[in-house]
């Protein structure tokens, strides 16, 4: 089963994938958060995600967010300049500010817009694309319109998450619409959503076994190290314990370099600890988020991993 890391705007950064894939590995592609066309300009935040000197090493697809094909056009023809071969099309953001503006899911009632979009991707031979889409916007059989023109266009893949775009991330993951389309899609399919764990990722697998691989987001974001755990169990859990400790400091380390001021350090290495490690003591997770120096901080984290390996000599359990 191949692992693909989900793109989260805001956590997996050009740094935090070098990091993780320098450390854990695992992962067949890494995809980039998407690349948006802000007043006829791409964002300078983007070009320097998506930039090879900051990508060297590391198995990047990077992802686009057009709203109709000369916005697929533009970004393909940035991809293809800084050297890429693969391009994912984001058919799948809920955030309404995105999505009311027909792109991610918000795209996905407009047949025509799909289409043209997806049209456009045949003058660009020298770029493989994917599609990550949700199952609608307000419907979730809003894909069953679109399955022809997506079956019809040459994809590499198509991952999909079975919510629509109105859940933004609520309620369950609608496995009977996601079972309609994974008999109906002729193109190699990835499935996406709240997978955390490795017993998640088996059921997935046992229930839908011609899926070409699954792609896992929050998941990875709270336990980056799982991606060592899919083979059979044998990790250390006090060498999981010291990975983890020197991802986060090298994160650290690079979010000290670039930041603006111990505030600006502060608020980015506290945003990480939104997801990160939610089965660490809750004290000293505590302590970290509600730290208000960059040693304070530190030395919260060190706290942490001190009594997350003390709690772990008691037990092999990995979480
Ligand atoms: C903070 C955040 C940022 C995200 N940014 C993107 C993005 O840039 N592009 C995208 O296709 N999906 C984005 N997503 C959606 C994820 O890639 C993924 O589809 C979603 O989190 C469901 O997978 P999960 O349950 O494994 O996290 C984002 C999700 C979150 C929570």
């Amino acid at each position: 089963m191949k692992l693909y890391f989900a793109p989260l705007q805001g956590y997996t950064t050009a740094t935090y994938r070098r990091l993780h894939h320098a450390i854990w590995g695992g992962i067949e592609s890494y995809y980039t958060p998407f690349v948006r066309i802000e007043k006829n300009e791409f964002r300078r935040k983007d070009l320097n995600d998506i930039a090879p000197e900051n990508n060297t090493d590391t198995p990047v697809v990077p992802q686009m967010l057009p709203g109709n094909a000369d916005e697929l056009r533009q970004t393909a023809e940035l991809f293809l300049i800084n050297g890429y071969t693969q391009a994912d099309i984001n058919m799948g953001c809920p955030f309404p500010p995105i999505a009311l503006h027909r792109r991610g899911s918000g795209i996905l009632p407009y047949i025509d817009i799909v289409s043209e979009i997806l049209t456009a991707t045949a003058e660009f031979p020298e770029l493989k694309f994917s599609v990550k889409m949700r199952l609608g916007w307000q419907s979730s059989t809003d894909w069953t319109h679109l399955i022809d023109i997506l079956n019809s266009t040459p994809l590499q893949h198509i991952t999909m998450h079975p919510r629509i775009g109105k859940a933004q991330y609520k309620g369950c993951v609608d496995l009977e619409q996601f079972t309609a389309f994974y008999e109906q899609c002729q193109h190699a399919t990835i499935y996406n959503g709240d997978l955390n764990t490795i017993q998640d990722i088996n059921n997935i697998h046992k229930q839908f076994p011609r899926l070409a691989g699954v792609m896992l987001g929050r998941g990875l974001l709270a336990r980056p190290y799982l991606t060592t755990l899919l083979d059979g169990d044998t990790a250390n859990i006090f060498a999981i314990i010291n990975e983890t400790k020197i991802f986060h400091d090298k994160l650290y380390n690079e979010l000290a370099a670039t930041s603006q001021g111990d505030s600006q350090l502060l608020n980015r290495a506290q945003a990480l600890w939104e997801y990160f490690l939610p089965q660490t003591p809750r004290k000293e997770r505590k302590a970290i988020v509600k730290a208000t120096s960059p040693a304070q901080y530190l030395k919260s984290v060190d706290r942490l991993f001190t009594a997350w390996e003390s709690e772990s000599s008691n037990s092999n359990v990995i979480f």
